[in-house]
């Protein structure tokens, strides 16, 4: 890695994305490594300072995570410790540290008692967010007190010999306003960054990482979804390695309009990537006929989806590295779920459940980045604003968002109405300020009256539902126009014949989720 770095230690913290954010909004590449981290991958990759981040657990107790090799904080290297991450230090560093019970949930007020450059440009007197159970309350010589709320005396210290500092509060949260301000003043005066990590660098480091991985010779297949994921993934890869990149795109029949021509104009006529698109929509009707429960929809698509790409990758001889637009977010939330934290609460087929089948290498150059970062690194790359700022769309497609079993009568009449909930919020200017926008097809029929006619057979409920969300593990939904909605419901039960009501979906996540299967 030619990119100076700061390199993130995750203690278990819920804030260790937003740490590495809070860098790499600084203009400074960083990337987020567990507490095994060797001093000799410390040194590969060209590290220039060291964030240990806070965590759940005390250092008190049994099994608490400890950095593994201890070399690393007797590098030079600058460090700041956050929270866990300070308490961890004092104790490593032969501080003898002692924690109290006092608790500090929230917002704090911060004293800074002694001038230094970690806190340079911070008021005297400065509101901070704390989130501890544990309070060191007392010290070694070695370390020097910089600031104190209330109930913590330490709550910044700076080591005497040592480049480390540690903090209480957590400077990363927007609750701690000068949060921003104590990350320049670690990265430029104490790590001495340059801040000129830009997007157009970045770009160019994934692309050179991607091609020392990848090797003079071998192939490299890509499951082309269409989403923005996969195909800034497809993009850099072809940037690095050219014609030895196949993409595969499976049209499973169960993709909004126009789908697979977009994906075909963009990649294979723009960016003349070679493109083979599988026309398997016939196949996985027939094996969805009849089933009306969401995870044996799940489960089926994704069996067909695996069986279909193996098909096709087994045209292509040579085939090495299987590539992934896997994004941090998904590297934490399957972590999680390898731990068992997370509740099984649906079973969400991506691309993700290919790897151990087909038995190739994996290749995922968008591992670090969070969501917008990849939007920036997709605009850089000139794909079109479609692809960029697309909303998500799930593996299993328009079958988790018809109720019941799919047919392709259902899959017209959904299909008629998403567009025109998408051509509404897009002309309306709503697009890009909503997180998912979509259309669920209730199979349900309900009495209308059309003219002087009543409308009850063969008719179905059109549930539009816009969601805003930051991580789509929580949601709310859009307070949109009530003009929009009128256009859309007025458009659609004129225009969609099947469809003779519509609804607004007004339910947060939790309870609710966003898709309704
Ligand atoms: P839920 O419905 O669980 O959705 O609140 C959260 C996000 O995940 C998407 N989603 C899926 N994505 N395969 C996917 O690739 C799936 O089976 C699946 N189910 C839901 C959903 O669209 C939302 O963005």
């Amino acid at each position: 890695m030619i990119t100076p770095t700061i390199l993130v230690v995750d203690f278990g913290s819920q804030y260790v994305q937003l740490i590495a954010r809070r860098v790499r909004e600084q203009h400074v590449h960083s990337i987020i490594v567990p507490p095994t981290i060797t001093a000799e991958q410390v040194r590969e990759h060209r590290t220039v300072g060291i964030i240990l981040s806070g965590g759940p657990s005390s250092v008190y107790a049994d099994g608490a995570p400890k950095l593994a090799d201890p070399r690393v904080l007797e590098m030079g290297l600058p460090t700041l410790g956050i929270c866990y991450g300070l308490q961890l230090a004092c104790q490593m560093l032969g501080g003898a540290v002692s924690a109290a019970s006092a608790r500090e949930f929230g917002r704090t007020h911060l004293t800074v008692t002694r001038e230094d450059p970690l806190l340079a440009h911070i008021a005297p007197h400065s509101v901070v967010w704390m989130s501890h159970g544990d309070v060191v309350d007392r010290i070694s010589e070695d370390f020097i007190e910089l600031a104190r709320t209330d109930n913590s005396p330490f709550a910044a210290v700076r080591h005497r010999t040592r480049p480390f500092w540690g903090v209480q509060f957590h400077p990363e949260v927007t609750h701690t306003p000068c949060g921003e301000q104590i990350f320049r003043n670690f990265l430029y005066d104490i790590c001495r960054c340059e801040g000129d990590w830009q997007v157009g660098n970045f770009t160019q480091d994934i692309i050179e990482g991607i091609r020392e991985r990848v090797g003079p010779k071998a192939r490299v297949i890509c499951g082309l979804s269409g989403g923005v994921d996969s195909s800034v993934a497809a993009v850099l890869i072809h940037k690095a390695i050219g014609e030895r990149l196949t993409c595969i795109f499976v049209d499973n029949g169960l993709l909004r309009n126009r789908e697979t021509e977009l994906v075909e104009s963009t990649f294979r006529r723009h960016f003349h990537i070679d493109l083979r698109v599988a026309d398997a929509a016939e196949a996985f009707l027939q094996r969805l006929d009849g089933v009306t429960d969401p995870q044996q929809k799940r489960i089926i698509i994704g069996h067909e989806f695996i069986d279909v790409f193996r098909r096709e990758a087994e045209q292509l001889p040579g085939v090495e590295f299987l590539a992934q637009g896997t994004l941090y977010p998904d590297v934490i939330e399957s972590g999680h779920s390898v731990g068992g934290h997370a509740v099984g609460i649906k079973l969400h087929h991506n691309v993700g459940g290919l790897p151990a089948e087909l038995g190739f290498k994996l290749l995922e150059p968008l591992r670090d980045l969070f969501k917008d970062e990849v939007r920036r690194v997709g605009e850089h790359l000139g794909l079109p604003e479609e692809i960029v700022w697309r909303h998500p769309f799930p593996g299993p497609g328009l079958a988790v968002r018809i109720i019941g079993a799919v047919t392709p009568r259902r899959l017209d009449l959904l299909r008629a109405c998403d567009d025109i909930v998408l051509e509404e919020i897009r002309a309306a200017g709503w697009y890009r300020k909503i997180a998912q926008g979509f259309v669920v097809l209730v199979p349900v029929s309900t009495v209308g009256v059309m003219g002087d006619d009543r409308t009850y057979a063969d008719q179905h409920v059109a549930a539009v539902r816009f969601v805003e969300s930051a991580d789509f593990m929580t949601a709310d939904w859009v307070r949109i126009d009530h003009d929009v909605l009128a256009n859309i419901s007025t458009r659609i039960i004129n225009e969609v014949r099947g469809v003779n009501r519509v609804v607004y979906d007004i339910s947060t996540k939790p309870p609710s989720t966003i898709e309704w299967e």
